[in-house]
């Protein structure tokens, strides 16, 4: 594989970089591209030889199934079968938050070959809100696979450059489209239907869709994990998500002891002296998730960009501070908790 080669793709040379990508995915190459949520490495959904390239370049195994973006609504009837018990409850979602972040898992149509889903009878669709993506999917017209554009089990990429660090040499193409809207992946939900009820959405991934903005449309219920369990969705596996560095996360601050001659740094809500984890430790490093204010959306946002960056700091340790755990202070911990499993956490 030649170099990797990075286009801009801001107001000027936006046409010609989406035009290059198309050509590649046409071609049955993988590309990497912006979403709101995290950068991804899409091919042709519809081209199994492509697809197999995104499996080997993040080294992902075949048991994990991927995510298909659909350029439009109308696009998802072509790829699913809507089952009508659940069909309103589907229009009801995504005209309420499509193009976003939300990811249905529905029954799937034949023309999605088995290597997308690894085998399973559903497939999981979402419509990405960020404009070269869209740009991108609708000049191929057809679907895009596309998951996060990381090496398996690591931190999910949300800029170029992160791409670059992980998936350099591996693939043809990344379109630099600047830092992620959201910075954390999507929601994923599987619905049940109820007979005059509303139906239960199984929180498959916790994401920027949260729990109260999907208590209007149906019952939302966290998937409870049994060690030994077959994953419902293999990105909830503990380990995942993680740096190289070990990620360690407390019950409560005095449970913090740290070894005498290791370097520590803190990955910090807020940042402030005066709340958190500031004061526990002489930190080689502190980094804030939301410097002052502890806002939930700016936390999700710098969260994989300041993990990685921690992680590039030659530190024996990361220690992470919990977030607020409501709204996207949810999908937060998910992603915190899964990285530091392994390490001591309860
Ligand atoms: O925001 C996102 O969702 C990003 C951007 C690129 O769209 N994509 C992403 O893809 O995070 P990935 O592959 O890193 O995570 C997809 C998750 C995996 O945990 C996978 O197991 C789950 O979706 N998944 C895919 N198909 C599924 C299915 N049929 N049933 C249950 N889970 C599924
Ligand atoms: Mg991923």
């Amino acid at each position: 594989m030649p170099d990797t080669r990075i286009l801009s793709a801001t107001d000027d040379d936006f046409k010609d970089a989406v035009a290059e990508a198309v050509a590649l995915l046409d071609a049955g190459e993988v590309v990497a591209l912006p979403t709101e949520t995290v950068y991804g490495l899409a091919a042709d959904a519809q081209n199994p030889e492509a697809v197999a390239k995104i499996f080997a370049a993040k080294e992902r195994p075949t048991f994990d199934p991927l995510i298909v973006h659909v350029s439009r609504r109308g696009e998802l009837f072509d790829i699913t079968e809507v089952p009508d018990d659940i069909r309103e409850t589907v229009d009801q979602l995504t005209t309420k938050f499509w193009p976003g972040p939300l990811t249905l898992v529905l029954p799937k149509k034949p023309c999605i070959p088995d290597i997308v889903t690894s085998g399973l009878p559903t497939v999981a669709v979402r419509q990405s809100a960020n404009p070269i993506f869209r740009a991108a999917c609708k000049a191929l017209g057809r679907p895009l696979a596309a998951p996060s554009a990381n090496r398996f089990g690591r931190i999910s990429p949300t800029s170029a450059s992160a791409v670059q660090k992980e998936l350099g040499g591996r693939i043809p193409l990344i379109v630099d489209g600047g830092a992620c809207r959201d910075g954390i992946e999507s929601t994923i939900i599987s619905i049940e239907p109820r007979v005059g009820k509303k139906p239960i959405f199984r929180l498959l991934r916790a994401g920027p869709v949260s729990k109260e903005d999907l208590q209007p449309f149906g019952r939302v219920e966290r998937v409870k994990e049994r060690p030994g369990d077959v994953p419902v969705a293999p990105g909830r596996l503990p380990g995942h998500y993680a740096p190289v560095t070990p990620l360690l996360m407390f019950e409560r601050p005095e449970d913090f002891h740290p070894e005498p001659g290791k370097r520590y740094g803190l990955l910090s809500y807020h940042g402030e002296e005066s709340a958190g984890y500031v004061n526990l430790h002489d930190w080689e490093e502190i980094e804030a998730l939301s410097p002052g204010s502890g806002k939930l959306a700016e936390a999700a946002i710098r969260l994989f960009f300041l993990l990685r960056k921690l992680d590039e700091a030659e530190l024996d340790f990361i220690v992470a501070e919990p977030v607020t755990e409501t709204g996207l202070g949810v999908a937060i911990m998910d992603r915190l908790r899964r990285a530091s499993s392994g390490s001591q956490m309860a």
